[in-house]
């Protein structure tokens, strides 16, 4: 049996890593969704305990209610009792072999089938790092999207189907892992958010002391002395003994008391220059900002002008033997770059053939790390991601078809079809497809030239979030299962657009689901003849 179930464990130990190869769990909700199931199992183990557990306790319970009443009869009238030859043999039965055996009864594990099913388990159960992951792309969401930390502990996000809300402790863990980022602006948040839900009465283990501990350092480290101050006093209020507490309370009182001195004596000049820095540093828009405003549907930059010249059409792959007599829908996104959109171009089985093919190779999408050359992780990219080739399923074979037919590109040079699934939290910040100049050896390998084109497929509908956004020129892109949108990367001349810098915005509800196809440069010379002027 023990030898048996040691197999079993190995075995299993040995299959499982395979299909987890990497954990980084919260990058995609592809695994998560395993991880669901697991659950499943072990709420089912752990039931099957308790009704062991219970039947045993049972069994245990009927035994002492007869024993109580044979012992009560028994010392009442010990002797006429004995009187009775049965009963004589009965005590002697009972203490000699029934005793002992609920003794055993007693001392029986029936933990068992759970314990090792949990012990199998928890080998491939998130990790510290996913649990952080985890946080860090809510307070990600939280910033892309505008959200205030109320409602986000609430649970008022647009269109969610399975309401859930953050306690005073998970506020508490929030801010407690923004603070080990020294993140002091969001640890600030979250525990001003805990100790909020305290104050409104929430039952919890979480300490208000220990929250007011952080939620002061924070406000301290942001500047705001004075609220550190109150924080700190409203601390040694519940617990007047706190060290450290005592200790920052003296030192904001002497900060305070300098600041003041300085602040008489320092001139108007100097306040001139700050305000003119406060202006410059409003006007101007980071690429960071306007990537988040275009993933929150706002700073389109379409002028009603330009807008009349977008258009819909059936595009027959300029007269494609095949699609001559079904031409598909094709819409025009934007004009510069120009993004075309193709519509019912992909069926829902053939994503979910694309899907079940990807699924066991999803693993965290790596980029080039220019100083090294070679693929790591990053957090501007998190996602999981897989490569299909043509030959493994006549179903992408098919699909790279229709691509070569649509964008007459020849696919024969082009990289494997990418399948890449986004979780909650999951985005990839703006970048370009085409290699750079200064990075001439990120395609050799391939030996197929630059990317010059993108196809990108949608294949699943976002609840909220997950656009395709375009910072430099404004544009955005809405996910819609069944289409794909195409652009070029590159000039004719081969030149690099650099208006085709795109995100993929943090899927804020759901779960994300695209492919793409990267076309290279060898094989278009007749197709996508080269200009001699650089930026046509
Ligand atoms: C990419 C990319 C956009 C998206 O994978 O290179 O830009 O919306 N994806 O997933
Ligand atoms: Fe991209």
């Amino acid at each position: 049996m023990a030898s048996n179930k040691m197999w079993y464990t190995i075995a299993i130990g040995f299959l499982l890593p395979f299909s987890y190869a990497h954990t980084d769990f919260f990058t995609s909700i592809g695994h998560m969704t395993d991880l669901i199931n697991t659950e499943k199992d072990l709420v089912i183990s752990l039931k099957d305990y308790i009704k062991a557990e219970e039947s045993k306790l049972e069994q245990i319970k009927k035994w002492a209610e007869k024993l109580d009443k044979l012992t009560d009869t028994a010392t009442k009238d010990p002797e006429g009792f004995l009187g009775h030859p049965v009963n004589a043999f009965k005590l002697m039965k009972r203490l000699n072999t029934e005793w002992g055996e609920l003794e055993s009864l007693v001392l029986k594990d029936m933990s068992d089938g759970f314990i090792s099913n949990m012990t199998i388990q928890r080998q491939f159960f998130p990790n510290d790092e996913d649990q952080t992951g985890a946080a860090k792309a809510l307070l990600r969401l939280q910033d892309t999207y505008n959200l205030d930390t109320d409602t986000l502990s609430r649970g008022n996000l647009p269109g969610v189907k399975h309401k859930s809300f953050l306690t005073a402790e998970d506020c508490f863990e929030l801010g407690k892992i923004a603070y080990t980022e020294a993140d002091y602006y969001h640890t600030e948040l979250w525990m001003e958010q805990a100790l909020k839900q305290l104050d409104e009465g929430e039952v919890s283990s979480a300490d208000k002391v220990y929250i007011l501990d952080y939620l002061s350092y924070a406000v301290y480290q942001q500047g705001d002395l004075s609220k550190a101050m109150m924080l700190t006093k409203r601390l040694l209020e519940l617990d007047p003994e706190h060290q450290r507490a005592n200790g920052n309370m003296k030192y904001f009182e002497y900060i305070m008391a300098k600041e003041k001195e300085a602040n008489k004596s320092s001139t108007d000049a100097e306040d001139q220059t700050e305000k003119e820095t406060e202006v410059k540093k409003k006007d101007y828009l980071p690429e960071r900002r306007k990537y988040e405003m275009l993933c929150r549907g706002e700073g389109l930059k379409m002028t009603p002008r330009r807008q009349k010249r977008l258009f819909c059409r059936y595009y027959d792959g300029n007269r494609n033997p095949r699609y001559i007599l079904g031409p598909v829908k094709q819409e025009d996104e934007w004009d510069k770059p120009r993004i075309v959109r193709f519509l019912d171009i992909i069926s829902d089985e053939e994503i979910e053939t694309v899907k079940e093919l990807a699924k066991p190779r999803l693993s965290r999408a790596t980029v080039h790390d220019p100083e090294t050359g070679k693929l790591t992780t990053a957090h501007y990219r998190v996602s999981k991601s897989a490569w299909l080739s043509g030959y493994e399923s006549p179903v992408v074979s098919r699909i790279n078809t229709r691509i070569q037919d649509l964008t007459g590109l020849d696919v024969s040079t082009a990289e494997e079809l990418q399948v890449a699934n986004y979780g909650v939290g999951g985005q990839y910040e703006p970048h370009f497809d085409f290699a750079r100049k200064d990075e001439p050896d990120a395609f050799k390998e391939l030996g197929t030239g630059n990317r010059i084109a993108t196809w990108l497929f949608y294949m699943s509908d976002v609840s909220a979030g997950g656009a395709t956004v375009f910072p430099e020129v404004g544009a955005s892109v809405w996910p819609k299962k069944g289409t794909a949108v195409f652009w070029y990367n590159l000039f004719p001349s081969g030149e690099g657009d650099y208006s085709t810098r795109h995100a993929a915005c943090p899927v804020l509800v759901g779960n994300k689901w695209v492919s793409n196809k990267w076309l290279h440069e060898r094989g278009q010379e007749f197709r996508r003849p080269c200009t001699l002027s650089e930026l046509e």
